[in-house]
Parts: structure tokens; C-alpha cells; sequence
């Protein structure tokens, strides 16, 4: 694997980095990203952070935690920091990915073609449902959903160490205990649960509503709750 940065850290020192910057690589990428698209292989500190409402010292103060990048009056190569936070990230490699819950929400997240763009493949659905077994998603005709008893195998044989998870809270924690015990090692969970899982398991949760709470809370914060929207109709 070749090396983009000239320096960047191992992955071994992640747990001394602030998760807010572990969060922020991703943000940079996809900026990076976007400028490589109008064709600049250069970007400054200064223009990254703008693009994301930072300083630049920020910018130049998460990048110093994973290694050297960019040269004063010059700014960052654009492709070799794209390639040297992929390289953080992992996602320089392709990933196997299982997807638990073939509902709205699971079937709409299958369609999405923007997880395989970023190399994450999805090898299969489960649904406890038989009615669902063997049917396709709509919007993706090649991954059927399979049985929960398909599981361990699927995982197994596809090196699935990714799982996705669209299911009723109340059967959040079997499917996690599950997908964990068939050899996911990384969870990202949309039932509004929190899950209890060994230390060697990585869990990222996703809750509309508790980022529309924030919201909320940040409207407030800024004096914007006084005219309350009603509700149409
Ligand atoms: P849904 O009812 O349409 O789909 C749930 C699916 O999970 C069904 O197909 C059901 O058969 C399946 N299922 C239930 N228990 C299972 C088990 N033990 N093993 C395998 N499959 C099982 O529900 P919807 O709307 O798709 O929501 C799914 C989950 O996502 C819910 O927990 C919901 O609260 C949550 N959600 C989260 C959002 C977020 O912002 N994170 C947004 C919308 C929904």
C-alpha cells in the first residue's frame, strides 16, 4: 500500500486523538474531495476550514495529529492528503457490509448507492420476516434478503467485519449481540437504543431526532423560539 503522506501515524496512536478531529478527517475528505472535482490540486488551510466554518489553526492543528501535510505559501497536495486520510480512515481498502432490518428505513439505506462509491459493499440483508426472504429492496435488485439464520454463515464467508442496523429498538441488542458474535467488529445502529457491547467493538449510533433536539436546542440558544412554527394543515 503505497503511502500518500510523508509521515502520517499509525493507527495504533488513535486512542490519544480527540474524537472530534477522528470526525473531522472524514469532513476533509469530502471537501478535499469536492475540490478535486473543479480541478485544483492545491487547497490552504485556510480555504478547507472555510468550507467547513473553521480556523485554519484548527484545520492545521487535527492534520498535525495524524502526521506532516501541506508546505508553508503552497498549502496541501490535494490528492496526496485525500489519500493519507483515506489511508487513516481505512477506507483505503474495500469493506464487506451486512445490512439487519429490511424495513423503510433499512430498504432506503440499501438503495443507496453512495456507501459503495466510498468502497463500503453490501453482501446481504436480513430480515426476520419470512415474507421479505428472497424478495429484493426497492432500488436494488441484486442483494435479496436473506433469513437471520443466514447470519454467521454470510459474515463467515464474505469477511463481513461491518454491520448496519434498521431495526426495532426492542430487537436492537439481539441483533447486535449477533452480528457480534458471528465476527462484526464495527456497528453502526439506527434503532434509538443504546447497545451495551465488549470493548473490542466499535458502535457508531445515528439519531435524527436527537440531532433535531439539538437543533432545537440551538434555536433556543439563539433566541429563535418565541414564534413557534405550527403545525400544517
Ligand atoms: P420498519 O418496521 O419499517 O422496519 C424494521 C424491520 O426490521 C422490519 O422489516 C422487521 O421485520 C425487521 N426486524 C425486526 N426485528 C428483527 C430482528 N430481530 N432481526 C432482523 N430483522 C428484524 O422500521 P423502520 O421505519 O425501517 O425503522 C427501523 C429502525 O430505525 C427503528 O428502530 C426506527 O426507530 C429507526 N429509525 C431511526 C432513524 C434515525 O434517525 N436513526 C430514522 C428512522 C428510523
Amino acid at each position: 500500500m503505497r503511502h500518500a503522506s510523508k509521515k502520517a501515524s499509525s493507527p495504533h496512536r488513535a486512542e490519544h486523538i480527540p474524537a472530534p478531529a477522528v470526525k473531522r478527517l472524514s469532513l476533509y475528505l469530502r471537501e478535499l474531495e469536492t475540490h478535486l472535482s473543479s480541478g485544483s490540486r492545491t487547497i490552504s488551510s485556510r480555504r478547507l476550514g472555510e468550507a467547513l466554518g473553521l480556523t485554519d489553526a484548527q484545520v492545521r492543528k487535527d492534520l498535525a495529529y495524524f502526521g506532516q501535510f501541506g508546505q508553508p505559501g503552497i498549502g496541501y497536495d490535494v490528492p496526496q492528503l485525500s489519500a493519507a486520510i483515506r489511508h487513516i480512515l481505512g477506507t483505503d481498502r474495500d469493506w464487506n457490509v451486512v445490512l439487519v432490518g429490511a424495513g423503510n428505513l433499512g430498504s432506503a439505506l440499501a438503495a443507496y448507492r453512495g456507501f459503495a462509491r466510498k468502497g463500503f459493499h453490501l453482501v446481504a440483508i436480513f430480515d426476520s420476516d419470512e415474507r421479505k426472504w428472497g424478495q429484493p429492496v426497492p432500488g436494488l435488485k441484486d442483494v435479496p434478503v436473506l433469513p437471520v439464520a443466514d447470519l454467521e454463515r454470510v459474515v463467515r464467508q464474505y469477511d463481513v467485519r461491518l454491520g448496519i442496523m434498521a431495526v426495532p429498538a426492542a430487537s436492537a441488542q439481539e441483533v447486535a449481540d449477533r452480528l457480534i458474535s458471528a465476527g462484526v467488529r464495527g456497528l453502526l445502529n439506527f434503532a434509538p437504543t443504546a447497545l451495551s457491547c465488549p470493548d473490542h467493538v466499535a458502535v457508531s449510533a445515528v439519531d435524527m431526532a436527537v440531532q433535531l433536539e439539538q437543533l432545537s436546542f440551538q434555536l433556543g440558544q439563539l433566541g429563535l423560539l418565541q414564534q413557534r412554527s405550527r403545525r400544517p394543515g
